[in-house]
């Protein structure tokens, strides 16, 4: 990854599928002057979405692929990269499994947040099932994205304590806002090897 540091930012995409905040913290630690990369592109697999809204106002970049049928829209976006010389992409709550096939052309390029504390919890209704179980923590991770899902290398984890009162609701927003303060110490991670 140092190697893909150049004089200029790196051009890095993010992927959504929703409200998108954490795409708006890694927009917003992008523009620093520390920051190493800059948000390029923005996908969305659906459209309306509050991510695209922030994008259009922030003039980023954005296209909505809909993924009716996998292979087409994996070719699509895979094109849009190319074209885009996209170097990092970040998934930020991106709700698709991408095929092996594409992981493999990003190797290593491609880094996913997770609200849970992996390995623990991976797949949907992370906070429901840490709730029913009881759990004493829970938190997030940022990890790299290989052909299984949630089980990539981790890059970092935030501990969240989980109070008697939380249901999953109140977890899920305790934990977005670590996510948010997460994602941006992630990718500076990853550029600098701290
Ligand atoms: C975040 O909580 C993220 O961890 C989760 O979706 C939410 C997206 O929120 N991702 C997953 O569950 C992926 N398996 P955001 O649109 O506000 O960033």
């Amino acid at each position: 990854m140092e190697k893909l540091i150049g004089k200029n930012k790196i051009p890095c995409a993010v992927f959504i599928s929703g409200r998108g905040s954490n795409l708006k913290s890694i927009y917003n630690y992008s523009i620093k002057k520390i920051s190493k990369i800059y948000v390029k592109l923005v996908i969305s697999n659906k459209y309306n979405v509050g991510g695209i809204k922030f994008a259009k106002t922030k003039k980023i970049k954005n296209k909505i692929i809909i993924f009716k049928n996998k292979n087409k829209a994996e070719q699509q976006i895979l094109e849009i990269l190319k074209k885009n010389n996209i170097k990092l992409i970040c998934l930020a709550g991106f709700m698709k499994i991408l095929s092996k096939n594409f992981i493999k052309i990003y190797n290593g390029k491609i880094i996913n947040i997770h609200p849970s504390l992996l390995p623990k919890y991976k797949g949907l209704n992370t906070h429901e099932r840490v709730i029913k179980n009881e759990e004493k923590y829970s938190g997030c991770t940022v990890h790299f994205v290989n052909g299984e899902l949630d089980s990539g290398k981790i890059i970092i984890q935030k501990k969240v304590k989980i109070l008697k009162s939380d249901n999953a609701k109140t977890l899920a927003k305790k934990i977005l806002i670590e996510e948010n303060k997460l994602y941006p110490k992630a990718i500076n991670k990853v550029l600098f090897k701290t």
